[in-house]
């Protein structure tokens, strides 16, 4: 017997000023059935999502049914109606903390008095329903992209009491280790085992195999196929996404020095412990570890972009002072935060004004700047990353999120720095970009510059890594050399329960 539908969606077409992000897309969702959609950065994900929340109206023509009733695309009817969102920026209020961003969205406000205590006992209530270890009176923006994206999560599901009739996901994965994927994947079977259909974007293959039961793939804003996750392999599924075959990515790698190019000893900060790394010229070194291990924050630490209480980073020899982003880059350090969109974009800008925003282009003696010149800096690293659309002229906000991920590092990999330190440097990018940056990645290993990135994708660190360095409890734990990476290792030694600290040291 086939499952109830759920929502069903009939010719969706969009058009923005500059292009056409849907051209006459169908969907049918059913209940209990997680239904995975997939497509290369802007092929149209987000805009299907953000015209079914009411953010966007649809081109004329689209026609959707939730549980039997039309209801209008582009209103909040679906909001309305038991539909649940979490956005791919999350929607939380940052400044907030999460007792009030709870609030907010579990429409406390619909009552006619507002108890700060209430309040607060109710988003202990829902934070210890879903596990969520997070102090709910500190403002959002210190907690990490993982423990926001649970927070997200949360809110939309009690937003319906707990029991939406669908809940939208837009790459809710792109932020959090393995640990979490699998509480996340928890909570939907659940949610699925009551009843709820669940549209589900990632960029992340494997997901669609372990949680989907069906696929669609979009590209260029049409749909190319909608199947049984049972009945597609992971290659296929990358042609289809991409409209061609797959060409592996196997960098040839350079032996990596023996020269140390930056050396951090015994740094602490936030939750960082005593964190000691050297990394030599020529090497790619991976570091992870589960949310609260300080995985995502050493690197914002080494940097100067997070308050240092103690400890030294040396390049090259030279001291790099503390907290001194300008001085870090003096030397040679380029740091891109995981967060990207809200450190680092000025959305109103262009993409090339974006992309040259810390080095101005230059010719000769002449600090002079003009747009042709900028076109033509920018231009490459376009090309070289496959922004969509190809036009440094375009203001940011306008690029899918996955577009923007790319341009941001776009920026930190022309600088030429020394030592490149990127925080999850291919969250929420499609397949066919995740290659280009692991070979300019390898690139710049081959230059004899090197890089540090902190990743919670083991297949990630397995494929682009020397070495991988490994956090529990602020420290590092365990360093894994080249020969002993594999996706097993890696998440057993990230949930691993010892106390032998580690120094990571160059092979
Ligand atoms: N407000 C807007 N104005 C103009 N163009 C837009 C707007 N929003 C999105 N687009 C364009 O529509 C296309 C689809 O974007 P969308 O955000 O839906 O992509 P996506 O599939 O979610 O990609 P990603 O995987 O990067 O998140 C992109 O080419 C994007 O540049
Ligand atoms: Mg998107």
């Amino acid at each position: 017997m086939t499952a109830r539908t759920v929502l069903h969606i009939g010719s969706l077409s969009k058009t923005f000023p500059a292009q056409k992000a849907l051209d006459d897309v169908d969907l049918e969702l059913r209940a209990g059935e997680v239904h995975c959609l997939l497509g290369q950065n802007g092929s149209g994900k987000s805009t299907l999502i953000k015209i079914l929340a009411g953010y966007h109206a649809p081109d004329p023509g689209a026609t959707a049914e939730l549980n039997g009733t039309p209801i209008t695309l582009g209103s909040a009817e679906a909001r309305e109606h038991g539909v649940a969102f979490i956005h791919q920026d999350l929607g939380l209020v940052t400044e907030l903390d999460a007792v009030d961003n709870l609030a907010l969205g579990h429409r406390y406000a619909d009552r006619w008095w507002l108890s700060g205590r209430r309040e607060r006992r109710a988003a202990r209530k829902l934070l210890a329903e879903f596990d969520l270890d997070l102090d709910p009176a500190l403002p959002v923006s210190a907690a990490t992209p993982g423990e926001q994206t649970m927070l997200a999560i949360v809110r939309a599901v009690a937003a319906t009491d707990g029991a939406p009739a669908l809940l939208v996901l837009d790459e809710p994965t792109a932020a959090l280790p393995q640990h979490q994927v699998e509480q996340l994947f928890g909570l939907l079977r659940r949610l699925c085992e009551r009843g709820a259909a669940i549209l589900y974007v990632t960029h992340r293959l494997p997901e669609v195999f372990r949680i989907g039961d069906q696929v669609t793939v979009l590209r260029d804003g049409r749909r190319v196929t909608t199947r049984a996750a049972g009945s597609v392999d992971a290659d296929e599924l990358v042609e289809l996404i991409i409209g061609r075959a797959p060409t592996e990515f196997a960098p040839v790698l350079p032996a990596a020095g023996t020269e140390v190019l930056l050396s951090a000893s015994g740094l602490s900060g936030g939750q960082v412990r005593d964190f000691s790394l050297d990394v030599c010229a020529g090497e790619i070194v991976g570091v992870s570890g589960l949310i609260g291990s300080g995985y995502d924050q050493a690197l914002g630490l080494a940097f100067g972009a997070r308050p240092r209480e103690s400890g030294e980073v040396r390049l090259g020899g030279q001291e790099v002072p503390a907290d001194r982003p300008d001085l870090a880059i003096a030397a040679g350090i380029a740091y891109a935060p995981a967060d990207r969109k809200r450190l680092s974009t000025i959305q109103q800008w262009t993409c090339g004004e974006n992309v040259t925003l810390p080095r101005l282009p230059s010719r000769g003696k002449a600090r002079w700047l003009g747009p042709r010149l900028e076109r033509r800096e920018v231009h490459p690293w376009l090309d070289r990353l496959g922004v969509v659309p190809h036009d440094p002229g375009r203001q940011l906000s306008l690029l899918s999120g996955g577009n923007q991920q790319k341009l941001v590092l776009a920026r930190w990999l022309r600088m030429d720095a020394q030592v490149l330190l990127l925080d999850e440097p291919t969250s929420g990018v499609d397949a066919g970009a995740k290659a280009s940056i692991y070979e300019a990645l390898a690139g710049i290993a081959a230059e004899g510059r090197a890089v540090v990135l902190s990743s919670s994708d083991a297949e990630e660190l397995c494929a682009v890594c020397d070495r991988v360095a490994i956090l529990r409890d602020g420290t590092i734990r365990s360093v894994l050399a080249k020969g002993e990476l594999s996706v097993a290792r890696i998440v057993s030694e990230t949930i691993r329960d010892s106390d032998d600290p580690g120094r990571g040291e160059c092979a």
